[in-house]
């Protein structure tokens, strides 16, 4: 009987105790997965019509336990080492299963919600403060106007509602009206290190594929390159984005300077900082000098769900006037006609499932000073990382971490740093990659970078690998020997 009320109680709660034992087991694992397979063959194991006759319950489970969960990648493994999402954090495991039992729907507060809309109003504030933002006093916090954030799915969903937050600030009344005059909807990325979110966040919204790149130096914008461009395309930019921690190397942007010379040319010009990675650097007193200027930007995208190891999904964006968040609100007289119903607030997300409880918890849990500590840990780790590979005279680094990425590559024997063989550098990189995903023992990110420090060929597009180091099951000994699986794939990949 699969409802909980028609179940055995005992039984019921062995059963899912019995879940809650293989869900820690498995983050426990040190694999980063169990079992291999094509994906066609995945398709054919478990692409399958739905059976007419019911299955137990148990039998359910216990199916998914064997079939399904040895294949699922395991980002908590000390072996994986590409990312640092880990969702290991107890406290937010731990909210996670109450979210999922509870069952509240942040849509609305009164009845769908009533003391979870408010630990995520308590939440949003934190991670204001964690930037910079002021907040209001708690007790002035009277709609969620007041609040200055809204929850969502990702860094996507974040950066697409910053867009839309830009669009009505240059075009007030284009959620009502449709776009009308898209020539003035461009925005300005940094050339080759941005994420695809923001140009697919306005074909989405309607304003069209307009991005506008400028060249960079050292994964930052070049100032003067930002600067004349913004003059030569004054009135047709509507937003300016600074990576905080770009996607490949998390070098965080210049943002006081950004900001000054953005204000200085049109100050109509909406400034988002995209922080899905650098929200990091607030937790540590000794970086929050990285992110000097960002409580002056408009709007500010954060992803826990990326930097403090709680399950996905969960990110959240800041704007630096609460109210700007009127510009992009819905309004319903069906369940949402009351002052705390996030429903009005957050763009494309009706029922809204209680994600923030995982972050609550998590923070609660560490308070300032373990977030400190965390962060610290992680830079140990990451140091350590660096020395192994600059010891290493077949590796390469290409980036200097403002956090915890480390972008390196494997040089072949005979490489010849001035006269550099690109193609052949990058197609031992790929080959390696490849054969780590095959052979699913360890794992390291792989994407295309513009070498913007010249430490291969000045401007050449690299193939590189990167390691994380948020991850505190990772040990030296980790690194030692993820270090010696690649340089080993490598040299066996020259002799082929
Ligand atoms: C800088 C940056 N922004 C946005 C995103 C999108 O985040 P999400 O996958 O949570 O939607 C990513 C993802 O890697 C990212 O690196």
């Amino acid at each position: 009987m699969p409802l909980l009320s028609e179940m055995d109680r005992n039984g019921a709660i062995a059963l899912l105790n019995q879940l809650v034992t293989v869900g820690v087991d498995f983050k426990l694992d040190d694999q980063v997965t169990r079992k291999r397979l094509a994906p066609a063959e995945i398709r054919d194991l478990l692409v399958t019509d739905l059976p007419v006759e019911p299955t137990c319950v148990p039998a359910v489970v216990q199916e998914l336990v064997d079939t399904v969960l040895p294949m699922c990648n395991n980002e908590a493994s000390p072996r994986f080492l590409g990312f640092g999402h880990t969702g290991a954090d107890v406290a937010a495991l731990a909210g996670g299963l109450l979210a999922l039992f509870a069952q509240q729907n942040l849509i609305n507060q009164s009845f769908a919600a009533p003391s979870a809309t408010f630990t995520e109003i308590a939440v949003i504030r934190w991670l204001r403060d964690l930037i910079g933002f002021t907040n209001p006093a708690a007790g002035d916090v009277k709609t969620v106007w007041d609040v200055g954030g809204v929850t969502t799915y990702g860094g996507t969903g974040s950066n697409t509602t910053a867009m839309m937050l830009a669009r009505e600030n240059i075009a007030p009344g284009t959620m009502r009206d449709g776009v009308t005059d898209a020539a003035r909807m461009h925005i300005v990325v940094p050339a080759g290190i941005g994420h695809y979110s923001v140009k697919s966040a306005l074909e989405w919204i309607g304003c069209g594929g307009r991005i506008i790149e400028v060249p960079t130096s050292g994964y930052r914008y070049d100032l003067t390159a930002l600067e004349h461009t913004l003059e030569e395309r004054r009135g047709e930019v509507m937003s300016v984005v600074a990576y905080t921690g770009d996607s490949r190397t998390h070098t965080v942007e210049n943002l006081r300077a950004v900001h000054d010379i953005t204000r200085a040319i049109d100050p109509r010009i909406w400034l988002h900082a995209d922080a899905c990675w650098g929200l990091m650097c607030a937790f540590a007193p000794e970086l929050a000098h990285k992110l000097a200027g960002i409580e002056d930007f408009d709007s500010v995208t954060v992803d826990p769900h990326k930097v403090m190891d709680i399950p996905y999904a969960m990110s959240a964006l800041l704007v630096r006037d609460p109210a700007s968040l009127r510009l992009v609100s819905s309004y319903s007289d069906l369940i949402m006609q009351e002052d705390f119903a996030f429903g009005q607030v957050t763009p494309f997300i009706g029922t809204k499932e209680w994600s923030s409880v995982k972050l609550w918890a998590m923070m609660r849990a560490h308070g300032r000073r373990g977030l400190a500590d965390l962060m610290r840990r992680r830079l140990i780790t990451t140091r350590t990382f660096t020395g192994l590979v600059d010891d290493n005279s077949r590796l390469l680094r290409l980036n200097d971490p403002d956090m915890t990425a480390v972008v390196f590559m494997y040089l072949p024997t005979g490489h010849d740093p001035i006269r550099p063989d690109v193609e052949r550098i990058n197609a031992i990189s790929k080959a390696i990659h490849a054969r780590i995903l095959e052979e699913g023992r360890w794992h390291f990110h792989q994407f295309s970078l513009p070498d913007d420090t010249g430490r291969i060929q000045r401007d050449a597009t690299l193939h590189p690998l990167r390691f994380m180091g948020n991850n505190g099951r990772i040990t030296e000994s980790h690194m030692r020997d993820a270090l010696a699986y690649v340089t080993g794939l490598g040299h066996a990949l020259e002799q082929q």
